[in-house]
């Protein structure tokens, strides 16, 4: 079974409209090529228009980096479905870590957002991932197990089969420490047994897992070459247009 390599850049809170803009101006003529990969930057709310806007007619993809579960209403400083695919969403980020860490998102919260983007039509990519101490402990398996169970909950096989998930062990996030492309694959192929489990193994054997956590042009060969990595969230590396571009087209070289 071959999965498209999905390479996705969470720009977090970075980049206004015009810096948006000419990154994806920048990025543009550099992946023009890398048609074998899905490309899409996640950038902040009010740099989304300006950056469809740039991406017109490439092949970069535009995600959102969260989205509420209500259609409207009274739910200041959230953003509905219906107002990423008007400005021409396609994607979105569900319960990354620092959504987790610092806005008190549950695998609850994550459910229904999730939920509403499926609704939608838009692709989820859904964040999930262990702390320092939950590795430490020998409960890295534990934790995924009860973020995909809750996040995943009530979700139909053939939605599941278009959600993406990632996994970013929360101590490599912008720390500089990667997971070793062996300890990673041993946490995706954990991470696909219990989609096997949930949704069985045709469904587990389409979803795309990424790879999030320091993940760079120097080690995304080595990640993507794994057997259930299949492409990366991006955070750091994906703010510059050279380094997101080399990023892409070495993981692309991994040839599985
Ligand atoms: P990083 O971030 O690549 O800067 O570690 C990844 C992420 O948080 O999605």
């Amino acid at each position: 079974m071959s999965r498209k390599v999905i390479i996705a850049g969470n720009w977090k809170m970075n980049k206004t409209a015009s810096e948006g803009r000419k990154l994806v101006e920048e990025l543009k003529p550099l992946v023009a090529g890398c048609t074998e990969a899905e490309v899409v930057v996640c950038p902040p709310f009010t740099t989304l228009g300006a950056v469809v806007e740039a991406a017109k007619g490439s092949n970069i993809k535009v995600g959102a980096q969260n989205i509420h579960w209500e259609q409207s209403g009274a739910f200041t400083g959230e953003i509905s479905a219906d107002m990423l695919k008007e400005a021409g969403v396609e994607y979105v980020i569900i319960g990354h870590s620092e959504r987790r860490q610092y806005f008190g998102e549950t695998d609850c919260s994550v459910n229904k957002r999730l939920k509403a983007a499926l609704a939608a039509g838009l692709t989820p990519i859904v964040c999930v991932g262990e702390l320092l101490a939950d590795r430490e402990n020998g409960n890295t398996g534990k934790v995924l197990f009860t973020q995909l169970e809750g996040g995943l909950a009530g979700i139909s096989k053939e939605d599941m089969a278009k959600t993406v998930i990632a996994y970013e062990p929360v101590w490599a996030i912008g720390t500089g420490k990667t997971a070793t492309p062996e300890m990673a694959e041993e946490t995706h192929n954990y991470i696909r047994q219990q989609l096997r489990d949930m949704f069985g193994n045709e469904v587990a054997e389409k979803v795309r897992i990424q790879y999030g956590g320091s993940m760079k042009a120097e080690n995304a060969r080595e990640l993507v070459a794994q057997q259930n990595i299949d492409g990366g969230l991006i955070g750091g590396a994906a703010l510059k247009a050279d380094s997101f571009a080399s990023l892409i087209k070495n993981a692309l070289s991994a040839c599985k």
